[in-house]
């Protein structure tokens, strides 16, 4: 098996007759935090929802594990087992009135049964410390206390691979650098991890290749 885990391939996309990504070739590899740094407005998030198949190119390819991406419904439901996604707005990604239910609720896809989803739902929880927000419901909670719980949800999957879009914006030092420490050893144990940031120093220090777009 190859050892690139993405691989974008000619990449354009069009918003509105504005080229948005302009012909981007690049790998990203297995068991490595890559990043994709950038200036606002640059497309790094445009860049995750092509490769998660929320948007479709409007050219070029992308391949995820050798085989390349096709935009059909069947498609992206099966990658989207394989594949986690952090969104850059946790507003945007939670959608169930408790924290419980949001963790559950993507694990319930994987037909687990009720008490390994409960054991997998804390586990989570746990890792990023917010144990404590598990019978909330998600509309109390702090910007930095949703994405805490965006990270936990796409966590709990066990996915081979993980993008997350800004994933330290909105958390506090504390946060960023545990973030940061379970990415690390999401990696030890062998899960890809792509990474978006605006902040050149924090993808220069904290993964292994950065993809700089402009
Ligand atoms: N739905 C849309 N329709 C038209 N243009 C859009 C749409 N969404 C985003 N854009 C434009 O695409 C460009 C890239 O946006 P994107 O959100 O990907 O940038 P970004 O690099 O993630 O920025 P940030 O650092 O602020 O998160 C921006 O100029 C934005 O205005
Ligand atoms: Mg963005």
């Amino acid at each position: 098996m190859s050892n690139k885990i993405i691989e974008l391939k000619n990449l354009s996309f069009v918003y509105h007759n504005k080229n948005i990504i302009d012909n981007i070739s690049a790998d990203f590899y297995r068991s490595e935090i890559s990043a994709i740094v950038g200036s606002n407005g640059t497309g790094k998030s445009t860049l995750c929802f092509n490769i998660i198949g929320l948007l479709r190119p409007t050219s070029g390819e992308i391949h995820f594990n050798g085989k390349k991406i096709v935009y059909k419904k069947n498609y992206l439901d099966k990658i989207r087992k394989q594949i986690g996604f952090v969104m850059q707005n946790p507003d945007t990604q939670i959608f169930c009135s408790y924290v419980k239910q949001e963790i559950a609720f993507s694990l319930a896809n994987l037909n687990l049964d009720k008490a390994e989803i409960d054991v997998k739902t804390d586990k989570a929880l746990d890792l990023l410390e917010i144990l404590h927000l598990k019978n909330l419901p998600a509309h109390y909670l702090s910007y930095g206390e949703k994405k805490c719980v965006a990270i936990a949800s796409a966590i709990a999957m066990d996915h081979e691979l993980l993008i997350l879009d800004e994933p330290t914006e909105f958390l506090d030092l504390y946060h960023k650098s545990l973030v940061l420490n379970i990415l690390d050893d999401l990696k030890k144990k062998g899960t890809s991890i792509i990474i978006s940031t605006n902040n050149y120093d924090f993808a220069c220090k904290y993964s292994d290749n950065v993809l700089h777009i402009e």
